[in-house]
């Protein structure tokens, strides 16, 4: 005699539906607590804004949190750029911008790295980008100080702790902050 789940009166498809969905809202609300970056997209007219204020042409880029690609797409299709890695700790986003960047045939110049950029090393380029949040901004700074030479770093929304911005512009409702190291 097998168990009959949907004798159980929880278990249809809506509630199961609706518990996956306070599960997800429960995993945000964690992250945000603990200072972690949950996935939001940045505009794309907030990316390309940026980008245009710096030498792109040739250029390799790194997006630290990379989501689903978007900033590496723009950069090599739209800004030149020669190579770009992006590092994404969540699976489903590390898959998912492998696909995009498989319909917008950048294999060959889009590499995705899966894991936690904290505890990986850095690839060498000339321009490293992050939208991420404010927990994480003394890490990072301090890894890419460790890691990173003559490089070129925006960071979106949030301000490196100790390094000084050479320039900062307003991009929709925040500023996006440029370094030099
Ligand atoms: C706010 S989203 C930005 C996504 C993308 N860069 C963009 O601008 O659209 C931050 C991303 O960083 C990823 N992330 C957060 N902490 C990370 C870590 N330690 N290592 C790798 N990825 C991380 C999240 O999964 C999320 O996709």
């Amino acid at each position: 005699m097998g168990l009959n789940l949907k004798a159980i009166p929880f278990f249809n498809l809506k509630n199961i539906f609706l518990f996956l969905i306070f599960l997800f809202l429960i995993k945000i609300f964690l992250d945000l607590i603990r200072g972690r970056a949950i996935f939001v997209p940045l505009p794309k007219n907030t990316i390309r804004k940026a980008l245009k204020e710096i030498k792109t042409k040739n250029k390799k880029i790194l997006d630290l949190g990379s989501g689903d690609g978007r900033v590496l797409i723009i950069a090599v299709k739209e800004f030149k750029c020669k190579e770009a890695y992006g590092i994404e700790i969540n699976p489903i986003l590390y898959y998912f911008s492998k696909f995009l960047i498989k319909i917008n045939k950048l294999e060959n110049k889009i590499k995705i790295i899966k894991g936690d950029f904290l505890k990986l090393k850095l690839p060498k380029v000339d321009i490293i980008t992050m939208y991420l949040n404010w927990g994480l901004m003394k890490d990072v700074e301090k890894k890419i100080l460790k890691e990173c030479k003559n490089c070129e770093i925006i960071s979106f929304a949030h301000r490196l702790p100790n390094l000084k911005e050479y320039k900062k512009i307003k991009t929709g409702h925040f500023y996006t902050y440029f370094y030099k190291i």
